[in-house]
């Protein structure tokens, strides 16, 4: 890998500019070979096979990996045509959350916002967004959707994905797919399989049986594959004791064979390890560049290690998908214009869906009355929207509020709303005095070509906790603090992934922070700042327990001064590296104590990836859960405060309690491994049905999320119906507003199979809006999959027959309606 590690770094400084300019479910078996047939109509498969008999090696190898694109719109991967044949190259973008070039594009919500609305079609209008954006952006791919189960609370990329429950993530990725690619880009669903942390990702060999990796992560890919998706990606990690990337088992036999997908399969980023075994395993494409399908790919044909026919294979499972999308047409699908008000629109709707609402103690929220006229609003993600997440998932939004100004709009003229950060991200000026020889560390610049050196005392006023904070353009200085490189470069990733929030300055500056203990006896500054080719600027800044404590009592007076407070938490999640807690990262829990002891009526807003643990929970009037609500995130958290809309969110995943009391916790076997291998020993038993088969109560189950209106659940009636269970219920709005709620039908364990079940396990659910005193009669479909569990001696699903429990409820905790009844086997 080390040869790919310059051009990687090359790749993500690129990335990092870029942020820096803008400062069908798998139940229903899978018909797949036939499904994708019909979509090509007759004689695509002659195209394709006519252009391979045609293509010389070194064009067919061409199509194999990636390439410096000539004409780079930012994009993550290139991969060039072939003109003479009239193939047209292909861009392939990331990600999530919306098209990542260089160019502007819509930021959508993060998907576990967009999850947390439990709405397939809402899935589907986000998809629509990416997939015409990405068309219009002159991309070809999508790398996205991401359906990694979230597994533990700590992984980095929680963000990016639906959730820990795998029918949900199914039902999701399965619409997302069809959005995307109504709108002409082809999506690669990633990253297949079993990719669910950061740490170690490139290395870490997991070990899942047969039975938990079909009952719980691959179940979305199934489901990807059944609704069409052209490509997936395969994961960095090992699973089973094979790099994902040559895995035969994944690959082939579960990926073609099983289910039948006919698109191909590239590597994540520098992901492949082999030539040889990673084709005949079933891999296409290399991610970004050439190291084992180009010159080495084309030795080995020659010497023949690979046959050339399985080149071929791949070629054609590429051009295949080339040809279904239009793209070998001679006139090729027009490519549409951004609509970026649509986007934003799907934008809104989507972080209102999706943001949910965790406490509302004596209905602090809505605001209205009084408590709308007088707010303070505390925090940094209260100025300063955070958007999105770091890493690849970022996107350059066209433009992003601040919540204070949509909460100062919506509250009016004759509201008054205040401001205090409360939690400094970025750093106050160090007074001169501070530093001998004294220079001014607020604004130096270094011009191009030119290198400016530093070498000094640092002389704090008494001893104190520093953060040193580095706000830099150009490439990082080197600081040193008695004789230690404070900023060292981070192995991997790390370097050039940066958190969403912290890793820019609302200036655009790159940045990167330091905590020391210093003492007034003096510390050696040393820095090296080098102009480069288009000179640099920077600034050295501190946050200090006694700047700290200025902002929390400027936090508290705010607090004191106003009848409500809403206080705005982040969490900095990224790509490349896990979370090491679920507490609140700095000092957030202080400053929430601290205001919420000035006034209890606070309302927390989080912005953060994942499950937090809440210590204050109890202090607080209320919590709202907004994750990275995207561009249109500040308006959205407006209308939720205020009341405009419902907060229409609920968990894709349980929140624990602690670091102690988590599915994960106490065993590093499980979690993050131990001498590079990793137990999946939970089994079957992910998310919340760990939580109930440990009987540990988590702090919110999966499933919570109130309303501002109350409902009524009634008349359960469950019915066997051809290949599932139809369970219906009767639902009523019993309170004044109009509201959201998702019933869940939780389905118990069958008699009949001897195996270790879940508790209770997600079989459906339904987002219903309902008028005051409206009534719904609603039927949940319960499919066979979801009945069934995986037969390791058959290798096969079996249904889950006899007498099983049916049950309604608000969360995974919160059981309204129950019944039984008798599920019979085929032919019964
Ligand atoms: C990520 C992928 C992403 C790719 C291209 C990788 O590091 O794991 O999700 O699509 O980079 O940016």
């Amino acid at each position: 890998m080390s040869h790919s590690v310059s051009r990687r770094s090359a790749l993500r400084l690129a990335g990092g500019a870029i942020a820096v300019a803008a400062a069908a479910t798998a139940g229903t078996a899978v018909p797949s070979h036939a499904a994708a047939r019909s979509r090509q109509g007759p004689g695509a498969g002659r195209r394709v096979e006519s252009l391979v008999g045609r293509l010389t090696l070194d064009e067919k190898i061409s199509l194999l990996h990636g390439a410096t694109d000539p004409k780079s719109l930012g994009q993550a991967g290139y991969v060039p045509g072939v003109p003479r044949l009239g193939i047209p190259p292909l861009r392939l973008a990331d990600g999530p959350a919306g098209v990542r070039v260089a160019a502007r594009a819509t930021a959508l919500p993060a998907p576990v916002l967009l999850a947390a609305a439990f709405d397939p079609a809402l899935a589907r209008r986000y998809g629509q967004v990416i997939g015409r954006e990405g068309r219009a952006l002159q991309q070809d791919v999508l790398l996205s959707p991401m359906v990694n189960l979230i597994r533990t609370p700590y992984a980095g990329r929680n963000f990016e994905t639906f959730g820990e429950d795998p029918l949900l993530a199914a039902d999701l990725v399965s619409e997302e797919i069809k959005g995307i690619q109504g709108e002409g880009l082809i999506a690669t669903v990633k990253h297949f399989a079993l990719n669910n942390q950061e740490k170690d990702r490139t290395k870490v060999d997991v070990r899942a049986d047969e039975r938990t990796m079909h009952e719980t992560e691959l179940r979305g890919f199934e489901a990807a594959v059944a609704a069409g998706t052209g490509a997936v990606m395969g994961a960095y990690n090992k699973v089973n004791g094979t790099f994902a990337c040559e895995n035969k088992e994944l690959l082939s036999d579960i990926l073609r064979e099983r289910w039948g997908f006919e698109g191909w399969v590239m590597t994540d980023w520098y992901a492949q390890h082999s030539t040889v075994a990673a084709l005949a395993a079933g891999l296409d494409m290399e991610m970004p560049d050439d190291a084992y399908f180009g010159a080495a790919l084309k030795r080995a044909v020659r010497d023949g290690s690979v046959p050339e026919p399985q080149v071929d294979r791949s070629v054609r499972r590429i051009l295949g998908v080339m040809e279904r999308f239009g793209l070998l047409d001679a006139s090729r699908p027009p490519r549409p214009e951004r609509d970026p008000d649509a986007g934003a629109t799907v934008a809104l709707d989507v972080a209102k869906a999706g943001a949910t609402l965790l406490r509302n103690a004596h209905r602090a929220l809505p605001l209205t009355g009084r408590a709308a006229r007088s707010v303070a609003v505390i925090g940094p993600t209260g100025r300063q929207p955070f958007v999105s997440g770091g890493g690849s998932a970022h996107v350059v939004p066209d433009h992003a509020d601040s919540p204070l100004d949509a909460i100062t709009a919506r509250a009016g003229r004759e509201a008054e709303v205040t401001y205090a950060v409360g939690e400094d991200l970025y750093g106050k000026p160090i007074p001169r005095s501070r530093l001998t020889p004294g220079f001014d560390p607020e604004g130096q610049k270094v011009a191009a070509g030119k290198e400016w050196t530093y070498d000094g005392t640092l002389t704090p006023a008494e001893p104190d906790e520093w953060t040193l904070v580095l706000h830099y353009s150009g490439e990082r200085p080197k600081v040193e603090l008695d004789d230690v490189e404070l900023y060292p470069p981070r192995p991997g990733v790390g370097e050039y992934f940066s958190g969403g929030l912290i890793a820019a300055a609302p200036d655009g500056l790159n940045v990167r922070r330091a905590t020391r203990n210093l003492t007034p006896a003096g510390h050696r500054l040393k820095i090296t700042a080098k102009g480069g080719d288009r000179g640099q600027t920077f600034r050295l800044r501190r946050i200090t327990g006694a700047t700290r404590a200025a902002d929390v009592a400027e936090a508290v007076r705010a607090a004191r001064r106003s009848h409500t407070v809403v206080l705005f938490a982040y969490e900095d999640a990224t790509e490349g590296q896990d979370r090491t807690t679920v507490a609140l990262p700095g000092h957030q829990e202080e400053l929430i104590q601290a205001v919420t002891a000035a006034n209890p009526r606070t309302t927390v807003v989080l912005n953060t990836s994942s499950a937090t643990s809440m210590p204050w929970l109890e202090r607080t009037a209320a919590v709202l859960q907004m994750y990275y609500p995207g561009q249109e995130g500040a308006a959205a958290t407006a209308a939720v405060l205020f009341g405009d809309c419902d907060p229409g969110g609920r968990l894709t995943q349980s929140f624990p309690v602690d670091d102690d009391l988590h599915p994960m916790a106490g065993d590093p076997r499980r979690y993050p491994g131990v001498d590079g291998v990793e137990e999946y020993s939970e089994g079957v038993l992910v998310g919340y049905r760990w939580y109930d088969a440990e009987g540990v109560r988590p702090l919110f189950p999966f499933g919570h999320g109130l309303s501002y209106t109350t409902f009524a659940y009634a008349d359960l009636a469950v019915r066997q119906v051809g290949r599932g269970v139809d369970v219906s219920f009767t639902v009523r709005n019993t309170g004044r507003r109009e509201g959201v709620t998702v019933p869940q039908v939780y389905v118990g364990p069958s008699p009949d199979l001897r195996l270790t079940q879940a508790e209770r396990l997600l079989g459906g659910y339904r987002r219903l809006t309902l008028r005051p005193g409206e009534r719904r009669r609603v039927t949940v479909h319960v499919d066979r999959r979801t009945l069934s569990a995986w037969d390791v001696k058959r290798h096969d699903w079996r249904l889950g027959t006899g007498r099983r429990s049916f049950r309604v409820g608000t969360s995974a905790r919160d059981m309204k309606l129950s019944a039984t009844t008798v599920v019979k086997g085929a032919g019964a």
